[in-house]
């Protein structure tokens, strides 16, 4: 062949990039402890350049006496795609992808545009670093392949981009200023194992440091402190290098690595998490541990931890910062806990990678149960029928093992580790098995999880994702479909399960989840699950006149990406709670407060798994129509977990209770912090019950106005109509409107659904239209007592409608009642999105108060966290800045509401209730938009009140909505009453 020369990564030195070698020149994984062994951070600016492929590479960059004082600095750790991207973006923009590879599937070759980063810095070495020993090089985290140099000596190159690499630097460090050189390639072998639904980004991600390695010091522990929950003691054994000793001052242990000590101790739990501190020491190095007792074990058919079921109440996190990506600071992974515990989560999986090693740290002193998972998924080749999956080709065993092996040793010593992920979605090859195997091996004393493992065959907890709730209530009387083969059926069958994966938490929802939580509470082989996911993997983003907003795929000009399907988190980007989180700390609280007004009793269950009620008190308050009665605290006998306890009211509640009720009386008990915890102040409520003392208060209607027709208008009352029937006034506040409506702004769920036709697009369709619904008055007819307005709505080129027929009456109190009659006509065959009235009214009426649901937004099936009483909120407050403008803001169950401003106020009286909206925007307006600083307030409020509205469900990936949150389009009638006065 001539006039050929292949584009050889050999040329450049970089063969390595394509090699399946999960690496050359490391050191063998192990914990790491902390120790009093010199360690010198790498961390800090760190001069850089980025180059658009292996072709673009600075010949001799690893010299030391090469100069790149031109070059750029760059913080390590940080991810360069992340750098200025409302500025220059120098390093290339983040791209987001779910399933899909982005560059040509061809394993293991990546594309030429390989964006390299060259990383350079001196450091020097202390006076005092000690001449013996070894020095090694730690990386925490680079993205995704690297090679490294030390005073221009190669030492070695690594992949696996979530886990800890370590090369020894002995021999080619010197006394005073050393050289340290880093490339790192975007693209590698590595990559097709990182398949992972998140931004593709690159770099030196996590801290880098230099760690002196004594002659004769601990290179690793493994700590092994069981718990048996019998006895009340603990079985403390070290694996450490022969001679250490290990000691537990608060215990009285001292003992030589490798012998067992047994004594009485405290366990540990995610409710409780008690650490011991100890050291193991030999004569040149003390590492210091943090020790928690605690045996985990499928027993019975469940997973228990100390001899008791478990409950998981969990959730997948990603690591994200919206400005830097995949680097987090132990802040945010602080607050990441504080924010979990503080809504009654008690579980992380680490989806789909190992964190940073400092975030185990904080699960053990927190207090969560963890799911390690591996750094590995191979997603995108389901795009071609799993054709060369790496799990199942032998050619790639080696990589496979040495990722499970890196987070393995790395994380063996966290007592909140309970579990080992293999990874995610790589469906089932041998090299999955060859892992399970190793680990099992390595460390018994933790189960194996696996979702892509069907017949749970090397696994010993059966998982699965997105089950809906009648399989899932199937599977928890282990009636589950069968395996194929009888022989896995039968271990399958006697296995605990878990949802690795449910309720994916994009826009406004999850639905269904008080239903997911029946079914774990139910069953007990049901063990709880994780939600989809925990934050919104949104990119903070600066509009020129500074107004903040949220990127998300294709934000960023990507050819291929995956849209806002990277925003699908119970969090929002900058981590403030979403409505989905709060839902959530509803539906998975500790304790259940059940209020019988009969009895006069409340009972309280507890369904910690460990802890008694001790550390919470108990409050009550009683409201009239929302306003204050009574208040006091209610003393409940501690509780242990697992029991439940019936209190009598207290005397001042029995006695305020049966005072006469100015209204519709509600007592609410709640469960709150006694004292402040690591994650919570006193005082924080975490479990709240409430019941009516009292029956709704009937509307009083005088008697009835006869409507005065003119020329070219009706009164009706205060209520003044144009003579298509339009009420256009009220007691002298204009408005437009209410007419029927039917639409919503399309939420995630609606509008996503990976391979099927999703709802919006039915609704949207030809034969529906419901988007652009006309209404057609057909008759204006004034009765005795009541203005009979008939209307159609129907779209252009739709063959079906709906009927509505508005009846308007007056009554002495100045109110005038709207009932609407409605009936469909044509075939039906999915659901409405909403039925209801909308209204524009004048734009300073922007002060809301109700009596109802509330403080936030509420649906069908996510109404768990909304609690009667009464609530004041501007209109601006009342809107969820959903990443992906979609509908929101109602509340729910709403008695009566005012919308105030400007000295006149507009009332809504329910007949009994019904959901309100408020916005400045239209819902065709929230339709339209792509991100929510593109909303513009409009010159009007639009108000809608409806009867009811579809679920949410979580089609989105996932079930749909259940059919008894479903709005089925049929004949109906609701009513509401209207009124304006002057005043606030
Ligand atoms: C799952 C996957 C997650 C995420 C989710 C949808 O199948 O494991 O990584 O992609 O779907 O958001």
């Amino acid at each position: 062949m001539t006039g050929f020369v292949p584009a050889s990564a050999d040329r450049f030195g970089t063969a390595f990039v394509e090699s399946v070698d999960p690496g050359s020149g490391r050191l063998a994984p192990r914990a790491a402890p902390e120790t009093d062994a010199p360690v010198l951070s790498l961390d800090g600016d760190w001069r850089f350049r980025w180059c658009a492929g292996l072709h673009d590479l600075t010949d001799g960059f690893e010299a030391p006496g090469f100069d790149a004082s031109a070059w750029d600095t760059l913080a390590v750790p940080s991810m360069w795609q992340m750098h200025d991207l409302d500025g220059a973006a120098p390093y290339g923009k983040p791209q987001y992808t779910n399933i899909s590879y982005p560059f040509p599937v061809d394993p293991p070759r990546v594309p030429d545009a390989n964006p390299t980063g060259e990383y350079r810095r001196t450091f020097t070495l202390p006076a005092e670093w000690p001449a013996t020993g070894r020095t090694v090089l730690r990386f925490e985290g680079v993205d995704s392949a690297f090679a490294v140099w030390v005073n221009g000596v190669l030492l070695g190159d690594g992949k696996g981009s979530r886990l800890p690499t370590e090369f020894d630097a002995t021999d080619h460090l010197r006394a005073g200023e050393n050289t340290v050189a880093v490339r790192v390639h975007q693209w590698s072998a590595g990559s097709y194992l990182e398949d992972q639904d998140m931004w593709w980004l690159s770099g030196i991600f996590r801290p880098v440091s230099l760690l002196h390695r004594p002659e004769g010091g601990i290179e690793d522990v493994f700590v092994h402190a069981d718990y048996d929950h019998r006895t009340g003691r603990g079985a403390l054994r070290v694996e450490a290098p022969e001679g250490a000793r290990v000691t537990v001052p608060e215990l009285g242990i001292d003992i030589a690595a490798g012998e067992t000590a047994r004594v009485a101790v405290e366990p540990w739990t995610a409710e409780t998490p008690r650490l011991y501190d100890a050291e193991v020491a030999t004569a040149t190095e003390r590492v210091r541990l943090r020790i928690g007792f605690r045996t985990v074990a499928v027993e019975d058919g469940v997973l228990k931890v100390n001899g008791r079921r478990i409950l998981l109440r969990g959730v997948n996190r990603h690591e994200w910062d919206p400005d830097d990506g995949r680097t987090l600071s132990v802040e945010t992974m602080r607050r990441d806990l504080e924010v979990m515990k503080r809504h009654n989560v008690n579980a992380v999986r680490t989806s789909h990678y190992p964190p940073d090693r400092r975030f185990l740290d904080l699960c053990d002193e927190i207090g969560v149960w963890v799911i390690d998972e591996c750094d590995l998924e191979t997603h995108g080749f389901d795009l071609s029928s799993w054709r060369d999956n790496p799990a199942k080709d032998p050619v790639w065993r080696e990589a496979f093992l040495d990722r499970m092996a890196r987070m393995v040793e790395r994380d063996k010593n966290h007592p909140s580790v309970i579990m080992w992920s293999l990874g995610n979605e790589c469906r089932e090859g041998e090299n999955l098995e060859a892992m399970a195997a190793w680990t099992k091996d390595r460390d018994p004393a933790r189960p194996v999880h696996y979702e892509c493992d069907l017949e749970a065959r090397y696994t010993d907890i059966w998982s699965r994702m997105y089950v809906p709730h009648d399989e899932l209530e199937r599977i928890g009387r282990r009636e589950e479909d069968r395996c194929e083969d009888p022989v896995n059926d039968e271990r399958r069958r006697s296995l605990p399960f878990i949802l690795c994966e449910y309720a994916h938490a994009m826009g406004n929802g999850p639905g269904g989840l008080s239903d997911y939580q029946a079914l774990f509470e139910r069953y007990p082989r049901l063990q709880g699950g994780f939600i989809w996911e925990w934050i919104d993997h949104g990119v903070r983003r600066r509009t020129e006149d500074g107004r903040e907003w949220f990127a998300y795929g294709g934000d960023f000009g990507e050819p291929l990406h995956d849209g806002n399907f990277v925003a699908d988190g119970l969090v929002f980007p900058d981590r403030t709670p979403s409505p989905g989180l709060l839902e959530y700390k509803k539906v998975i609280e500790p304790v259940k407060i059940r209020i019988d007004p009969e009895a006069a009793t409340v009972s309280v269950a507890n369904g910690y798994d460990f802890l008694d009620t001790a550390h919470l008190r108990f409050a009550w308050r009683l409201e009239d129509d929302g306003d204050p009665v009574a208040d006091g605290v209610l003393d409940v006998p501690v509780t242990a977990a697992g029991e439940a306890t019936v209190a009598d009211w207290p005397e001042a509640l029995a006695k305020a209770a049966a005072s006469p009720s100015e209204g519709e009386r509600w007592l609410t008990v709640s469960a709150h912090l006694a004292a402040d915890t690591a994650w919570g102040e006193a005082g924080l409520e975490l479990a709240w019950g409430q019941a009516p003392l009292s029956a709704p208060q009937p509307t009083r209607r005088g008697p009835l106005a006869a409507p005065v027709q003119t020329a070219d208008r009706i009164v009706l009352g205060e209520a003044e109509f144009d003579g298509r029937g339009r009420l256009t006034s009220l007691g002298g506040i204009e408005m437009t409107g209410p007419r029927l409506d039917v639409w919503r702004a399309p939420t995630d769920n609606d509008r996503v659904a990976w391979g099927m036709l999703d709802l919006a697009s039915k609704w949207r369709g030809r034969g529906l239209a419901l988007d652009r619904l006309e209404h057609r008055t057909l008759a204006v007819e004034a009765g005795a007592d009541e203005l009979v307005v008939t209307t159609r709505l129907a779209a252009a080129g739709a063959d079906t409608a709906i009927g509505a027929v508005y009846r308007w009456r007056a009554d002495a109190s100045d109110r005038i009642w709207l009932t609407v009659e409605v009936a469909p006509e044509g075939r039906w065959e999915v659901p409405l999105p909403r039925l209801g009235l909308r209204l524009a009214v004048p734009k300073d009426l922007d002060q809301v108060e109700w009596f109802g649901g509330g403080p936030g937004e509420a649906y069908a099936d996510t109404r768990a966290a909304a609690r009667v009483g009464r609530f004041r909120s501007t209109v601006a407050d009342l809107q969820t800045p959903y990443v992906f403008p979609q509908e929101n803001g109602s509340r729910i169950d709403v008695r009566w509401a005012t919308l105030s401003g400007g000295g006149r106020t507009l009332g809504f009286l329910g007949d009994p209730t019904f959901a309100l909206t408020v916005r400045p925007w239209t819902s065709e307006d929230l339709d339209e938009a792509k991100h929510p600083h593109e909303l513009v307030e409009r010159g009007e409020l639009y108000v809608n009140v409806d009867a009811a509205l579809h679920g949410m469900g979580s089609a989105s990936c996932g079930p749909g909505v259940q059919p008894q949150y479903q709005l089925e389009a049929r004949a109906t009638a609701f009513t509401v009453g209207i009124s304006a006065a002057a005043g606030r």
